[in-house]
């Protein structure tokens, strides 16, 4: 394994992925962009900076002209303008200018937050993704899409933003709640199901491994999704086609997020969602029912939910028609073709047979538990 993987955007180099084993090398990657004289605010949340703010403060104080810390409670329900308003506080205080850099330091909620930050305030300024989940290390971080929830709508405020340089440090996984690891092995199943199945059966193959976090084969697995997100980002950075194959299992899984008021985690709602769009794939046929059944005991082999309770189906379907990705009417699932690859189906929902209705219905009804 190498220790760098480097993201191209639109042809020309726009970041590397550094990986290690720990915060030392950040040091010399932020000397790459001739600090000595910038600001740097290091944005986090309440859990991270208690572990690792201090560590990466003191690194990052010895290469700047002033670092700044600021922090936020934990969790989704800080993805708001609230949170936003407090970190351009901060950064209009201390006179922050377009040449100083931003710092997210966290999960995929810091790191959406502060790319939203680094693509709005004075028109852009540059931010470094540190990536401290497994669900961030493997695919927020990378990718450039950031944003906020508004209201009842999720990520429904954002832009493209591609970071300065993504740097993992795999040991802050340690640290990681065994649920919030759980989740992040979601999005991880769900790159080997729309894209490698031979990713799919290491997958399998090291399910005791990867559960009790072997270092090694952590940094593989972490690894190689790195490696197919940047296939996927080098070839479509904007979402305009093939990049829509990373929202397999979301659009069930956003629609259950609401439904269930964030008390689920994303990672655990879109292994709902893979169920979910793997019913629909085996129902018209594109997959078995063996292949169906290894998806769902994939997912729960790691910890992860595959049928909930105390939702209705038609309240998670009345989520989809209001999702930002249905467009005129028409809402795109994708769906799986065989393991390693997807194909959409498409619906319209202006004008929905009884065939289509009864399988969006049955889809759902796969994933509910009726109490
Ligand atoms: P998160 O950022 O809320 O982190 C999960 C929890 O783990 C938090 O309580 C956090 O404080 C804690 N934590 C983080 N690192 C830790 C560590 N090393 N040790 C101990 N505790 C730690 O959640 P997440 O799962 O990382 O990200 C979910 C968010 O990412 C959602 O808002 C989702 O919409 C977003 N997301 C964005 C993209 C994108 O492309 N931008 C992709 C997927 C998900
Ligand atoms: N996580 C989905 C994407 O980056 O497009």
């Amino acid at each position: 394994m190498d220790n760098v993987i480097k993201i191209n955007n639109e042809g020309e180099h726009a970041y590397d992925i550094i990986f290690s084993d720990s915060f030392k090398l950040l040091k010399s990657e932020l000397m790459k962009f001739n600090i000595e004289n910038k600001r740097i605010c290091i944005v986090t949340d309440s859990n991270v900076a208690s572990i690792y703010a201090n560590e990466v403060k003191s690194l990052v104080d010895m290469v700047c002209k002033h670092c700044y810390v600021v922090q936020f409670p934990a969790g989704e329900l800080s993805k708001r303008h609230e949170t936003v308003n407090k970190i351009y506080d901060v950064l209009v205080k201390k006179k922050f200018d377009r040449k100083d850099i931003l710092i997210a330091l966290g999960g995929g909620v810091v790191g959406d937050i502060t790319g939203f930050v680094a693509a709005t305030y004075m028109r852009g300024i540059d931010y470094i993704q540190v990536p401290t989940t497994l669900l961030s290390q493997v695919d927020s971080s990378i990718g450039g899409k950031t944003g906020i929830d508004y209201k009842d709508h999720k990520n429904i405020i954002g832009a493209f933003k591609m970071p300065k340089l993504v740097y993992i440090n795999l040991n802050t996984l340690k640290t990681l709640p065994e649920r919030e690891f759980n989740a992040g092995m979601g999005e991880v199943i769900k790159y080997g199901l729309i894209m490698a199945d031979d990713f799919y059966q290491y997958l399998n193959q090291n399910i005791a491994k990867i559960k009790s976090h072997d270092l090694e084969t952590l940094s593989n697995v972490v690894y190689m999704c790195c490696r197919l997100k940047k296939i996927i980002v080098e070839d479509d950075p904007y979402e305009k086609n093939v990049r829509k194959i990373l929202n397999f299992g979301h659009t069930f899984g956003h629609a259950i997020e609401k439904c269930k008021g964030f008390e689920y985690l994303h990672g655990e709602c879109v292994s709902l969602g893979i169920v979910a769009a793997a019913y629909i794939s085996y129902k018209i046929k594109q997959i078995d029912s063996n292949t169906f059944n290894s998806v769902k005991n994939t997912l729960a082999s790691y910890g992860l939910p595959i049928a909930v309770s105390g939702i209705r189906p038609n309240d998670i379907l009345r989520e989809i028609l209001n999702d930002k990705k249905m467009h005129s009417g028409y809402i795109t699932f994708i769906v799986l073709k065989r393991i390693g690859k997807v194909n959409f189906y498409k619906v319209n929902f202006n004008n929905m047979t009884d065939n289509e209705k009864d399988l969006l219905i049955n889809a759902i009804e796969s994933i509910t538990i009726e109490q």
